[in-house]
């Protein structure tokens, strides 16, 4: 499949946020990247159901919710009901991973699993079958603009090789550090999303800037 853009709105202005969200729209970007951080899961809190709600007003993409937070159990449906078409949980936040990836289908949305930097790709061997995508970082979760952690190659070709035999319409989405350097060589080891945060937002042709990363 043709790979997708996710730029993600943690590197937007918030102040200015609806214009950002419209450029997005405007953009050959496929998906919007949202990131919840509760300040446990992750050293860091990023904004919760009012701005995931006033983005989804005027979004014209589906938002892809990337949860750092623990026991996302509790918060599945008020981020269904916020507009969420993608939620992903985290593999060190969730103790009963199959229930919560059911849960996250039963809503209606497609179910996603992420796997912090030192989480082995071995760890979704029995949950690949249930979900639609899953998230390697390549940053360590909980602030954008860090610099990506070489590992995450070696990582999204296990991880594409259990696909293949698995669950071969697996999304394999890598998040953190994306930029036009290393994209190409992320796609080439079986990566299907990329999200890409200050990359795209601290380019001065953002719409540009999203294009290149489109047509690679
Ligand atoms: C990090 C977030 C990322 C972040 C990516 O905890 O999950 O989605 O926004 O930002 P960049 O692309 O700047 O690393
Ligand atoms: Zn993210």
């Amino acid at each position: 499949m043709k790979h997708l853009i996710a730029p993600s709105i943690l590197a937007a202005d918030f102040a200015n946020l609806q214009r950002d969200i419209e450029m997005i729209n405007e953009s050959d970007a496929q998906w919007i990247h949202v990131d919840i951080m509760d300040g446990l899961f992750v050293p860091n809190i990023s904004f919760g159901f009012p701005v995931v709600e006033a983005v989804n007003k005027h979004a014209k993409k589906p938002l892809d919710v990337h949860l750092m937070i623990v026991d996302p159990d509790r918060y599945l449906k008020a981020f269904a009901d916020a507009g969420a078409a993608v939620i992903t949980v985290h593999v060190e936040a969730t103790t009963h991973l199959h229930r919560t990836i059911r849960a996250i289908k039963e809503l209606g949305c497609k179910a996603g699993v992420a796997l912090n930097p030192h989480t082995p790709v071995n760890q979704l061997e029995d949950i690949i079958e249930d979900i639609d995508l899953a998230l390697i970082m390549s940053v360590n979760p909980g602030f954008g603009g860090q610099k990506f952690i070489n590992n995450t190659y070696k990582k999204i070709v296990q991880l594409k090789a259990m696909a293949t035999s698995k669950n071969p319409d697996l999304l394999i989405e890598i998040d953190g550090g994306v930029n036009l350097q290393n994209a190409p060589q992320l796609l080439a080891a079986g990566a299907n999303v990329l999200v890409a945060g200050n990359f795209v937002f601290s380019s001065n042709n953002q719409l540009a800037t999203i294009k290149e990363l489109v047509n690679l």
